[in-house]
This record gives C-alpha cells, sequence and structure tokens, in this order.
C-alpha cells in the first residue's frame, strides 16, 4: 500500500515537471499544453466556448489542420489570425476546406477583441 502511494506521488511529480515534451502523452495534450504557458484565455476558448478542439489538435491533422500548421504558417506569412476569424481575410492554410471552417464564423465574429487576440496567441504559441 506505502508502495503504492509513493509511486503515485513520483508518477505525478514526473508527470508535472514533464512540461516541454508534451508529445509523449499523447492525444490528451490540450490538458498538458496549457498550464504551461501564458495563453490560459486562449486556451480556454479553444477548448471551451471556442468548440475549435473538435476539430483542431495542437499536431495533428483532423478535419482541420494541426494548431502547429496553422501557427507555422501564420507566423511565417506575418498573417493575422484574428482578421481571418473574422472574416476579413481569406484561408491560406487549407482553402479548399474553407467551407467548413467558416461555419465557426458565427461564433468568432461575436468574439470580443481580447478574446480573439487571445485565441490567436494561443495558438501561435505553437508554432516551433
Ligand atoms: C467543424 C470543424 C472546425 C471547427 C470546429 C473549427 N475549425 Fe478551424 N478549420 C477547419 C478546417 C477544415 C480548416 C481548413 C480550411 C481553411 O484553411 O480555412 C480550418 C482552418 C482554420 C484556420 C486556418 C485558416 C486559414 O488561413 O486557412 C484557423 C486559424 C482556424 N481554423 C481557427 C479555428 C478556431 C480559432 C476555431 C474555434 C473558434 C476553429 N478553427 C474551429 C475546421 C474547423
Amino acid at each position: 500500500m506505502k508502495k503504492n502511494a509513493l509511486l503515485l506521488i513520483l508518477l505525478i511529480a514526473f508527470v508535472s515537471c514533464k512540461k516541454e515534451t508534451t508529445e509523449a502523452f499523447g492525444k490528451n495534450d490540450s490538458e498538458i499544453v496549457e498550464t504551461v504557458k501564458p495563453n490560459d484565455l486562449g486556451e480556454q476558448i479553444f477548448n471551451g466556448k471556442g468548440m475549435c478542439y473538435s476539430c483542431h489538435k495542437p499536431n495533428q491533422k483532423v478535419i482541420g489542420p494541426s494548431v502547429a500548421e496553422i501557427a507555422k504558417i501564420y507566423k511565417e506569412k506575418g498573417a493575422s489570425i484574428t482578421d481571418f476569424l473574422t472574416e476579413k481575410s481569406k484561408p491560406i492554410v487549407d482553402p479548399s476546406q474553407y467551407s467548413v471552417m467558416k461555419t465557426n464564423f458565427a461564433i468568432t465574429k461575436n468574439l470580443p477583441k481580447e478574446e480573439l487576440a487571445a485565441l490567436e496567441s494561443y495558438m501561435l504559441s505553437f508554432a516551433k
């Protein structure tokens, strides 16, 4: 019994120290990545009312491109995610799937500026 408790404590300590290597923890990174980053608000929206997580995973393409891919392209081009989410700019990541993403503008266009900025900075933090 005691041994198990000790093991558990060690495991928790280990997990909480392992901020950097999120990939090692597999699919559930949404819970791990953000505790470390200063972009908590963006993360909350991404995983909460924005529902973005249902189509965008950190490092893996599912229905939408991975957040890392989006971040990389937006950083390279110096483009604005906020503009995209308010329909002020055109898709640059995967225009062929734009119609799928467009359905979300009903949500994103009604977000206050600071929440859009938080979302943008959260997403850009995934660029390597
Ligand atoms: C129903 C699935 C779905 C949901 C939910 C979703 N997306 Fe997307 N998203 C996509 C698809 C598919 C693409 C690829 C098409 C494109 O590039 O426009 C995309 C592309 C993007 C892009 C890249 C746009 C570009 O320039 O090409 C950004 C940024 C983005 N999504 C942000 C978000 C955010 C923020 C949310 C939550 C508010 C969200 N998405 C929710 C499916 C989704």
